[in-house]
């Protein structure tokens, strides 16, 4: 079989997924000499290219868990895309919790779309709230994701084609929608806009002081993550209880699982 592009396509607000789905990107290419392209379909209303790929083509997909699912938002971006027999590789992230029926729905949702999933995985990150499994993926997870990579593709080219089942259960559990924390923003901001532009949902009013409207929030924390004078900030009394608790309940580390 001959791969000329492999494509890293994720939804990834704080860019763990992103970086799960481009580590194995690369490795698999690495394998055909391919070259790697971006889809990012993180910000709501984004155009992206392409839409169609073919069977020389190969996807990595990347998206988080959002309470034991995909994220809705994340899913119906997903199902813009359709493939001819392409060969993919489905990942989901998640925060040291569990993936839940995650990673069967992104399956699921593959094959629907025309694409042929050889192997999957469920990788570990640093959760959104709290202070759980902090700079996850890490060098190891990631070294771990490259290996994974190596051993599907050899069993891709000795012929195996398909990845029979993934973990997961139908019907999927309730859940995939966002949180209900909703971001502040201190006096100390500096309108540079940043947190509007790596907003996923466009919740970010740039007329009204970059104050979140949480209609649309869905609690990604990206805008928390990449202010560069940590002006937006997630400290109610409520959050904070909250996170401490959540984060000693979820203290134990949790391994990233594959599947070939
Ligand atoms: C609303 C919401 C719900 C989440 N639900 C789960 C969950 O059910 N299980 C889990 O382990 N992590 C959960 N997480 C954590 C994220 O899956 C995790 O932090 C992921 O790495 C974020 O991906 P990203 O960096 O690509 O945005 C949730 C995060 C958010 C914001
Ligand atoms: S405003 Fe809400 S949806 Fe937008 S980046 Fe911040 S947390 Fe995410
Ligand atoms: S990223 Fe931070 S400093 Fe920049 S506009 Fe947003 S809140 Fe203000």
């Amino acid at each position: 079989m001959k791969i000329k592009n492999v494509y890293a396509l994720y939804f990834s607000p704080t860019s763990s997924s992103k970086k799960g789905a481009l580590s194995i990107a690369h490795s698999l290419a690495s394998q055909w000499g391919a070259k790697v392209h971006e889809v990012d379909i993180t910000i709501l209303n984004k155009k992206v290219q392409p839409e169609t790929f073919c069977a020389e083509d190969m996807v990595v997909f990347g998206a988080p868990v959002y309470s034991g699912r995909l994220y809705r938002g994340a899913a119906q971006r997903l199902a813009e895309f359709s493939a001819e027999n392409t060969p993919c590789v489905v990942t989901v992230t998640y925060g040291n919790r569990h993936y839940d029926d995650a990673l069967l729905e992104m399956y699921e949702l593959a094959k629907k779309q025309g694409f042929v999933p050889f192997a999957a995985a469920a990788l570990v990150a640093q959760h959104t709230f709290g202070d759980i499994q902090k700079g996850r993926p890490n060098e190891r997870d990631l070294k771990e994701n490259r290996e994974f990579a190596l051993g599907a593709a050899k069993e891709l080219i000795a012929g195996k084609k398909v990845l029979e089942q993934v973990p997961g259960n139908t019907p999927y559990k309730e859940g995939g929608g966002g949180g209900s924390f909703i971001p502040q923003t201190k006096d100390t901001c500096i309108a540079c806009g940043l947190c509007a532009e790596v907003c996923p949902q466009q919740a970010v009013d740039a007329e009204n002081g970059y104050a979140v409207d949480a209609s649309r929030c869905i609690s990604c924390f990206a805008c928390i993550k990449y202010c560069p004078v940590h002006a937006k900030c997630m400290e109610t009394p409520e959050y904070l209880a909250f996170a401490e608790k959540f984060s000693k309940q979820l203290a134990q580390r949790r391994e990233n699982e594959y599947f070939v």
